[in-house]
């Protein structure tokens, strides 16, 4: 059901069977929110590049790139989950939507040597709630050294210079900086230049969370008490040894920022072989959220002006206030079941963290679900909630219900556009996903 042809900005791609991304998604490309002034994105883009004033600022690199650019020069594996139509949005079997702002160190790694930051709209297909929104924004940073034993006295040197933030944070890091069977350093790289590089790393970003944490509102009690923050071991393809910053943050351990030791592959295939450095990167959406207590991440898109109003002649001096929600208009739930289609079979490997049970089947995927529903409902839909799941003794078949929040950040809605919505839902479940309503 895709024309021949997209036309993305001043590009025109050809369609094929990968093809996947919705006139609704493609129509996000040009809102550029981390750039628009005063946004509270672009805003907290600006404390993040406060932190890194030698660093290269990318914002405006394009959305469509290359599955070599996204992936395979990021060495993902063939067979990575997140290389699926139903993780990500693809334009043609060549061609995705980045899912990550990582999509493009290759290339800058290729053009300069000097250290950088990328701001940048993403694209995952993924569950909706008050969190999650197909569209989202990332920060990214790298720094690399040439690999010569000179480079090591001169990474200890930087690090040293790393200023000191504005508030006192207590770190806790009780694991080497790497290990062999968990963590491991890469062959090309000498121990002690990857220990160097990742105390330089861990320095600028406990630095940066110190930054951002300072604006964060903390009940009175607290203010005087240092920000808590932990290094855990973590898995990228693109990185190792590979971490995530977590931190403390109203009684849960908030996962901040992904980072690690780039893959030397990943330098060596930019001209770049005789370098070695580190990069990290952020979701933004996230860190705005808390600064501003921004409760729901449709508000983001908001064009109202009693969004945009709160942020307005906000700058990097003076306090930022709390977004103060204009209204809770009320909340409309309405559940829709169905038959689905498919073999028996055990439910493949759900992909990560997400809530149980997980809906993904070969065949049908719980993500076309959230999508078609965005489709029909835009963003007055604030959550899909899988409430129901069951396998039928006999015939085989499975069911499931879905529990769909109608609810518009800014205005009631009427019953008949809910009825109407909803009804949209359940035509094209059958249409476009081909179940069988209950
Ligand atoms: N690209 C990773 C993500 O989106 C984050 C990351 C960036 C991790 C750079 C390591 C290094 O989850």
């Amino acid at each position: 059901s895709y024309p021949p042809t997209l036309t993305i900005g001043s590009q025109t791609y050809p369609t094929d069977s990968w093809t996947n991304t919705p006139s609704s998604i493609l129509a996000a490309i040009p809102r550029k929110l981390h750039l628009q002034d005063s946004h509270p994105l672009a805003l907290t883009r600006s404390l993040i590049e406060s932190r890194f004033p030698r660093y290269t600022s990318h914002t405006t690199l394009p959305a469509v790139v290359t599955t070599h650019q996204n992936f395979d020069s990021l060495s993902f594996p063939p067979n990575h989950p997140g290389r699926s139509p139903s993780d990500t949005y693809y334009i043609n079997s060549s061609t995705v939507l980045r899912t990550h702002t990582s999509a493009h160190q290759a290339d800058l790694f290729r053009a300069s040597n000097s250290p950088f930051l990328i701001a940048a709209d993403v694209y995952r297909r993924d569950a909706i709630d008050r969190s999650h929104y197909p569209v989202f924004h990332q920060i990214e940073g790298a720094h690399t050294w040439s690999m010569s034993s000179s480079s090591i006295a001169e990474i200890r040197a930087e690090t040293e210079a790393i200023p000191a933030p504005p508030v006192r944070i207590e770190v806790e890091d009780t694991n080497p900086p790497f290990h062999a069977q968990r963590n491991p350093l890469q062959a090309q790289h000498d121990p002690e230049l990857t220990t160097a590089m990742a105390a330089h790393l861990k320095r600028s970003l406990e630095g940066l969370i110190g930054t951002v944490f300072a604006r964060a509102p903390r009940p009175a009690s607290q203010a005087n008490e240092p920000i808590k923050a932990r290094w855990v071991e973590a898995y990228f393809p693109f990185t190792s040894p590979s971490w995530e910053l977590e931190v403390l943050y109203q009684g849960s351990w908030l996962e901040i920022l992904g980072c690690g030791i780039v893959q030397h592959s990943i330098l060596d295939g930019a001209g770049a072989g005789d370098r070695a450095g580190w990069a990290f990167g952020l979701g933004l959406e996230r860190v705005a959220m808390l600064l501003f207590g921004i409760p729901d991440i449709r508000l983001f898109w908001s064009t109202d002006e009693r969004f945009l109003g709160q942020f307005r002649g906000l700058g990097m001096e003076g306090a930022w206030p709390r977004f103060e929600a204009f209204s809770k208009y009320p909340a409309c739930y309405k559940d829709v079941a169905f038959w689905v289609a498919e073999h028996t079979g055990s439910t493949a490997g759900g992909g990560g963290a997400g809530p149980a049970p997980s809906a993904t089947t070969a065949g049908f995927h719980e993500n076309d679900v959230m999508e078609l529903v965005r489709g029909v409902g835009g963003n007055i839909v604030e959550d899909v909630r899988l409430v129901d799941e069951f396998r039928h003794p006999k015939t085989g078949r499975r069911s499931l219900c879905y529990r769909i929040n109608y609810r518009s950040l800014e205005r009631t809605l009427t019953n008949e556009e809910v009825n109407g919505l909803h009804e949209g839902v359940r035509r094209e479940l059958v249409e476009k996903l081909g179940v069988e309503l209950r």
